[in-house]
């Protein structure tokens, strides 16, 4: 089954009365297991794209499908339900509470879905959120304050916290831009094997090395896929050859 499927989306934006089209009949595909990066100038609709098709957003027209449900046919309840348990979100300005460890922070989305009332629950939550820390290298730092730990493991927490509920597909938004090359790799290599595992990827990036690991880049222009590249699953030692592949064709869209 397809994870998602954009047809025709329309994105208006009305600022001080004068309409904005902002994304002007998108049409996309994501396949289950698939991890895709989206690419284009700054103000072309990256971010709007990935607001609209997680149901963050409203859209204007078309038809947003995600695991076989129109979006556009729920109710809020229910679209909500589905952004906490099936989806996950990280963001480039990173959303963490202040004043709550950095574990807490991670377990949050757990006790809004519910999973973590009653003593089992409690002890399910924990453990997959160790298991998530463990995995992503920052298992000694969860009683920090968010205030207390470097770029790199509040972005690489976030991670956790998006992965919380085991959704099916994580949207991302620039998730390496805040980062140095060393944390933004560490961040792609977590990113690159949580895809491996099944959780199907959607990424926004200014970066080539980034959109390089990915399985496949959409070009977005004027709120238009220009064009897209089909790099396949990223297996480890060609990275170079595909940022080179990657550099390219994005001379050629213009980039
Ligand atoms: N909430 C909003 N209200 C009105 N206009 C908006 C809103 N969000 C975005 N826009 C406008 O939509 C256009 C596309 O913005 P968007 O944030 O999607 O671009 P982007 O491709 O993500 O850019 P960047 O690379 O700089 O992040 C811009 O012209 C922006 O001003
Ligand atoms: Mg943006």
């Amino acid at each position: 089954m397809n994870q998602l499927e954009v047809r025709d989306l329309c994105k208006t934006y009305v600022v001080n009365k004068r309409p904005n089209n902002v994304l002007r009949n998108v049409n996309l595909t994501v396949e289950e297991g698939e991890m895709v990066a989206v690419m284009g100038p700054s103000g072309s609709g990256k971010s709007t794209l990935l607001y609209t098709v997680s149901g963050m957003d409203g859209i204007t027209a078309g038809r947003v499908t995600f695991a076989g449900r129109e979006i556009g046919n729920l109710s809020t309840g229910e679209m909500s339900k589905i952004r906490l348990k099936e989806m996950g979100f990280i963001f480039q300005q990173m959303y963490m509470l202040k004043n709550l460890t950095i574990y807490d922070n991670i377990i949050l989305p757990a006790y809004q879905a519910k999973s973590g009332r009653g003593v089992e629950g409690r002890r399910e939550v924990n453990e997959r959120a160790m298991e998530l820390m463990r995995k992503l290298g920052i298992a000694e730092i969860g009683e920090n304050d968010i205030t207390e730990v470097s770029g790199g493991q509040l972005q690489r927490a976030c991670i956790c916290r998006s992965l919380i509920n085991n959704p099916q597909m994580v949207f991302a938004d620039e998730p390496t831009g805040a980062l140095n090359q060393q944390s933004a790799k560490e961040v792609m290599r977590e990113l690159n094997r949580i895809n491996r595992e099944g959780t199907t990827i959607m990424l926004v990036t200014h970066d080539g090395k980034v959109a390089a690991k990915c399985d496949r880049v959409l070009y977005i222009e004027d709120g238009n896929i220009k064009g897209e590249i089909r790099l396949g699953k990223l297996k480890g030692e060609e990275v170079k050859d595909r940022e080179r592949k990657l550099t390219g064709w994005l001379w050629e869209m213009g980039f």
